[in-house]
C-alpha cells in the first residue's frame, strides 16, 4: 500500500516534470508567483476570517445554552400541560398581584389608599416597600397551588387579601380574590375612609375592554382576551359596606409594567363630594385615552368607610360548565375547606402539635412555611451577562425563571445560592413545586456550565436594582446549594422503578456533571484538589479584606491580599457534597460516574483535609493564602508641602486601608462560619478529634456562640463586626444568619446519631442551639410583625431587611426537626 502510494506520487511528479523544467520558464515563474500570491491572500482571509469566527464564537458562549435536553419542556408551564400552578400569586414584589406562568401575562393586584391622608401627593401601596412601613404584612396561610390568605396590617387598619383557584375550562380556571378593610377601633364619631384599586395590565399583548356602569363611575365588569387565556371577564361582584361608598376608574396606556403607579398617579384628581370634611378625596379620572385609542391599563377604584370588603372574580371564557360564581358564601365554605386541608396537611408534614408546641408557635411556623411558598414567583426576560470576550453587556436568551425569593420587599428576584436553602423546606412541602423550580434553575445554564447567580428578569425586577449589580460575569460562582434539595429529593428516586423519577433523573445527570466540570475547572486553586472563589479584588485599597461576593458570604474575611494561591474551605466542602451527588446519580442511571465517586473519595478523606485547611497553631479549619489581620482604615494624609490657606484635597477622601504588617502566606486568622464548613457539610469523620475541637469552639462564646443562635463570626476574630470600608457595614461579621445554623443543626442532628466519642456533646449542643433559635426567631417575630434577614448576636434583634422569609423561614423545618 505504501509503495503503491509511492508509486503514484512518482508519477505525478515524473508527469508534472517537463512543465516545471519548462519551456517557458518566465510565464510559469510568474504563474507560480501568482499562485502563491493568491494562495497566500486566500489563507491570510481564510485565517482572518476563522479569526473572526472563532471571536464570535467566544463572545457568543456566555449566551449560549448548555448543549443537551432541557428538563422542562418548552411549553410545560402552560395550562394545557400544567393547569394547576398555572395561575398564581407569582408577583411577590406586590402586597398582592396575580399572573400566570407564561411569558407575557397580563398582570393584576391592588393599590390602596387611606383618603384620610393629609400628604400631597397621597401616599399609594403598591410594591412591598419598607418605606411604607406596614407594622406587619404575610401570607398566615398559603399552599403554593389552591389558595392563599394574608393579612396586611397598615398604620389603622387591616387588609385581608384570600384568594381561591377554581380548575376548568382550558387555560388555567377561574380564580377569585377578597379583599377586606377592618379598622383597628372603631372609635364612634369617627369614620375611616380607605379607597382599594384592582388593576389589571397587559403585557404588550391582548385587549381590555371596560364595561362602565349607567352612572358612568363603576366598572362592572372587564371584559379581555389574551393568547394563552383566550377570552376572560374580571368582575366586581360586591363591595359591601355600611355606609355611603364610591366608585370611580380610570382607563389609560402605561408605558409598562415598572411604570403602573406612576401611570395611576398620574389619573388621580381631587374631588370635593363631601363639603363637611377637611380634605378632599382621591378619586381616579376614568378614561384618560381617546375613543377609539388603547387601554392597557384599567383600574377599579371603590372608596368606603372601615370595615368594608370586596371582591374580584376572574372567569375563564373556555370554562362553560361552571356550577355557580365563586363569590358570597361559596367562596366563603370553599376558603374554610382549603383552610382546613392546609391545616391537616401542615400537621401531617411537620407534626408541631405532636412535637407539643403551641397554637401561636404553630401560626408563626404556619406563616413562616406561607411565606415561603406564598412568594415563588414567575419572572420572564433576558438576563445582562459579560465574559471576558465581550466589551459590552451582551444579552442571555429570554429565559422563564419560576423561583422562590429571599425577600419581597427588598430582594424580590431569584438567586442561586439562596434557592437551594430555599427548596430544603419547599421540598418538604410540596415536592413537585420543588422540582419545577430546580428545573427552571437549570435550565438557566449556559454551554460552559455555568448558571448566573442573581437573576434579573423582567422591567419589574430590573426596576428594583442598581445598575451596577445588574451585570452577570461568567467568571463568578455562587455556592451550588442547589445539591442541597436535589439530594432529598434525589433519596427517594434513587431506588425507584416510576418512569417520571427515572426521566428527571437522567435530565438533571448532564446538568449537574457541566455545573460540577464548570467549578472543577475555573475555581480551583494552585495546588491540585484545592478551590478558590475568583473575582476577590487584589487591586484596590479601600476595603478592610476584600470581599467575597461569589461566596455567598460577602463580607466574611480571607486572606488579606488575594493571591492566585489561595484556597477556600467552604467552596472545597460544596464540591465534595457536588461530586457524591452525581456519582449517587451515575450509579442509578447505570452510567459510569468513577470519576466522580473517586473525587468525592478524595475531597472527602479526612487526612488531606487536614493537610490543606487544618491549622495546628489556631486548632481549626481554615482559609489558605497571603494574609496579616495588622490592617486599618484610615484618612489620606495631607502632602506635606500644602501652600498656606490651599485646602489638603484628601481631606474629602474615603479612608483607604493601611497594612501595618507584611502578610504572610499561611492560614486565615478568622473563625466562624467558614471554619466549620467540614463540620456543617458532614465531612468531618464522627470519630475525628478535631471533631470534638470544633464543637467545643462553637460552644465558646468567646467564639460564635450566643442565646439566639451562632454568629456568623467569632468575637475572638480581628475583623468581627468591623465596617468594610467607611460606608460598608459588618455583614457576614457577627450576624445571626439563619441558613448556616439550620446547617449546624443538620449537622449536629447527624453527629448525635453516628457512633463516635463525640455524640453526647453532639447532642446536648443540638437541644441548645435549637432553642435558642426558634425562641429568639419566634420572640422577634411576635415584637415585630416579621422574619428579619438575620439577627443581633447581643441582643437577639431582628436586623437587615424584612419580611426576609427566604431562608430564614427555614425555621419551620428547624422546629420540625427535619433534617434529611
Ligand atoms: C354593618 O353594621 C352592622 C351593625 O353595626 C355590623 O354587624 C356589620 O358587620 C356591618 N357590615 C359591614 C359590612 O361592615
Ligand atoms: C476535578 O479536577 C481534578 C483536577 O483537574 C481531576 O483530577 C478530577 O478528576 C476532576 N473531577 C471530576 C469529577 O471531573
Amino acid at each position: 500500500m505504501m509503495t503503491k502510494e509511492l508509486r503514484r506520487r512518482n508519477v505525478k511528479i515524473s508527469r508534472n516534470a517537463p512543465s516545471l523544467l519548462g519551456v517557458k520558464p518566465e510565464k510559469q515563474k510568474s504563474s507560480m508567483t501568482k499562485y502563491v500570491i493568491t494562495a497566500a491572500a486566500v489563507t491570510v482571509v481564510m485565517l482572518i476570517f476563522a479569526y473572526f469566527r472563532y471571536q464570535m464564537f467566544l463572545r457568543e458562549r456566555v449566551k449560549t445554552p448548555l448543549y443537551a435536553p432541557t428538563m422542562l419542556a418548552k411549553d410545560s408551564t402552560l395550562p394545557n400541560k400544567e393547569p394547576g400552578r398555572f395561575w398564581g400569586s407569582y408577583r411577590p414584589h406586590t402586597y398582592f398581584g396575580m399572573r400566570t406562568r407564561s411569558p407575557s401575562s397580563p398582570v393584576m393586584g391592588l393599590m390602596w389608599l387611606n383618603q384620610q391622608t393629609r400628604q400631597m401627593p397621597p401616599p399609594i401601596r403598591h410594591w412591598c416597600d419598607q418605606g411604607d412601613g406596614l407594622p406587619k404584612y404575610g401570607w398566615l396561610k398559603h399552599d403554593g397551588v389552591k389558595f392563599g390568605t394574608q393579612e396586611i396590617v397598615d398604620t389603622d387598619f387591616t387588609l385581608t387579601t384570600d384568594f381561591i383557584k377554581r380548575p376548568g375550562g382550558n387555560h388555567g380556571g377561574d380564580w377569585t380574590a377578597r379583599i377586606s378593610a377592618q379598622p383597628h377601633q372603631n372609635v364612634p364619631g369617627t369614620i375611616k375612609l380607605v379607597s382599594l384599586m384592582f388593576y389589571v395590565a397587559l403585557d404588550g399583548q391582548g385587549l381590555l375592554e371596560p364595561i362602565i356602569s349607567k352612572t358612568g363611575n363603576r366598572i362592572n365588569s372587564i371584559n379581555g382576551y389574551s393568547e394563552e387565556l383566550g377570552n376572560f371577564k374580571l368582575s366586581f361582584p360586591k363591595s359591601s359596606s355600611n355606609t355611603t361608598y364610591r366608585h370611580s376608574y380610570l382607563a389609560t396606556q402605561a408605558s409598562g409594567l415598572d411604570k403602573l403607579k406612576d401611570s395611576l398617579m398620574n389619573g388621580i384628581r381631587v374631588e370635593a363630594w363631601d363639603r363637611s370634611r377637611q380634605t378632599p378625596y382621591y378619586v381616579l379620572g376614568g378614561r384618560q385615552v381617546p375613543r377609539d385609542g388603547v387601554v392597557n391599563f384599567l383600574t377599579y377604584q371603590v372608596t368606603a368607610e372601615l370595615p368594608f370588603e370586596m371582591e374580584v372574580t376572574f372567569e375563564s371564557g373556555s370554562f362553560v360548565d361552571r356550577p355557580e360564581k365563586l363569590t358570597g358564601e361559596v367562596f366563603d365554605a370553599l376558603l374554610q375547606q382549603h383552610s382546613l386541608n392546609f391545616d391537616e396537611k401542615f400537621e401531617d408534614k411537620f407534626q408541631l402539635k405532636s412535637k407539643g408546641f403551641s397554637e401561636s408557635q404553630i401560626d408563626f411556623a404556619k406563616a413562616a412555611l406561607s411565606n415561603m411558598v406564598g412568594s415563588v414567583g414567575y419572572f420572564y426576560g433576558p438576563s445582562l451577562v459579560q465574559s471576558v470576550h465581550n466589551a459590552e453587556p451582551v444579552r442571555y436568551w429570554n429565559a422563564a425563571l419560576y423561583t422562590g425569593v429571599p425577600s419581597r420587599s427588598f430582594f424580590p428576584r431569584g438567586f442561586l445560592w439562596d434557592e437551594g436553602f430555599h427548596n430544603l423546606l419547599i421540598s418538604k412541602w410540596d415536592a413537585e413545586i420543588s422540582k419545577d423550580i430546580l428545573s427552571h434553575w437549570l435550565d438557566l445554564m449556559n454551554t460552559e456550565g455555568w448558571i448566573p447567580r442573581e437573576q434579573i428578569l423582567g422591567v419589574e425586577a430590573r426596576a428594583r436594582v442598581p445598575d451596577e449589580f445588574v451585570v452577570q460575569k461568567n467568571e463568578n460562582a455562587n455556592p451550588p446549594t442547589l445539591i442541597l434539595p436535589l439530594q432529598r429529593l434525589i433519596k427517594d428516586m434513587l431506588h425507584s422503578n416510576k418512569e417520571s423519577d427515572k426521566k428527571f433523573l437522567s435530565a438533571v445527570f448532564p446538568r449537574l456533571k457541566a455545573w460540577f466540570q464548570w467549578y472543577n475547572t475555573t475555581q480551583v486553586g494552585s495546588k491540585p484538589f484545592t478551590y478558590r472563589w475568583k473575582g476577590r479584588d487584589s487591586t484596590g485599597n479601600r476595603e478592610l479584606n476584600p470581599k467575597t461576593l461569589t461566596s455567598g458570604l460577602d463580607d466574611y474575611p480571607r486572606a488579606s491580599h488575594p493571591t492566585d494561591d489561595e484556597y477556600h474551605i467552604d467552596l472545597r466542602c460544596w464540591m465534595a457534597l457536588a461530586s457524591g451527588l452525581i456519582a449517587d446519580i451515575a450509579e442509578s442511571l447505570g452510567l459510569d460516574g468513577r470519576e466522580y465517586k473517586a473525587t468525592h473519595q478524595l475531597l472527602t478523606n479526612n487526612g488531606l483535609l487536614d493537610q490543606l485547611h487544618w491549622s495546628d497553631k489556631k486548632q481549626q479549619y481554615s482559609d489558605y493564602g497571603l494574609h496579616t489581620d495588622k490592617v486599618r482604615l484610615e484618612r489620606p494624609k495631607p502632602p506635606p508641602n500644602l501652600q498656606p490657606g490651599q485646602r489638603p484635597p484628601q481631606m474629602n477622601m474615603d479612608k483607604i486601608r493601611m497594612v501595618l504588617a507584611e502578610p504572610q502566606k499561611g492560614f486565615v486568622n478568622a473563625f466562624g462560619y467558614v471554619s466549620l464548613f467540614p463540620l456543617l457539610l458532614k465531612i468531618v469523620e464522627p470519630s475525628s478529634p478535631k471533631l470534638m475541637r470544633i464543637l467545643s469552639d462553637m460552644r465558646s462564646e468567646k467564639h460564635i456562640w450566643t442565646d439566639y443562635g451562632l454568629r456568623s463570626l467569632g468575637q475572638s476574630t480581628v475583623m468581627y463586626n468591623r465596617y468594610n470600608t467607611e460606608h460598608d457595614p459588618p455583614y457576614w461579621r457577627g450576624a445571626i444568619w439563619i441558613n448556616m445554623n439550620y446547617l449546624a443543626l443538620s449537622a449536629l442532628d447527624y453527629y448525635k446519631s453516628s457512633p463516635g466519642p463525640y455524640k453526647q456533646q453532639a447532642e446536648d449542643l443540638y437541644t441548645e442551639l435549637r432553642n435558642n433559635l426558634i425562641n429568639n426567631i419566634y420572640k422577634q417575630y411576635q415584637q415585630t410583625g416579621y422574619i428579619w434577614e438575620n439577627y443581633n448576636d447581643k441582643t437577639g434583634e431582628g436586623k437587615g431587611c424584612h419580611p426576609f422569609t427566604g431562608w430564614s423561614a427555614l425555621v419551620t423545618l428547624i422546629m420540625a426537626e427535619i433534617y434529611e
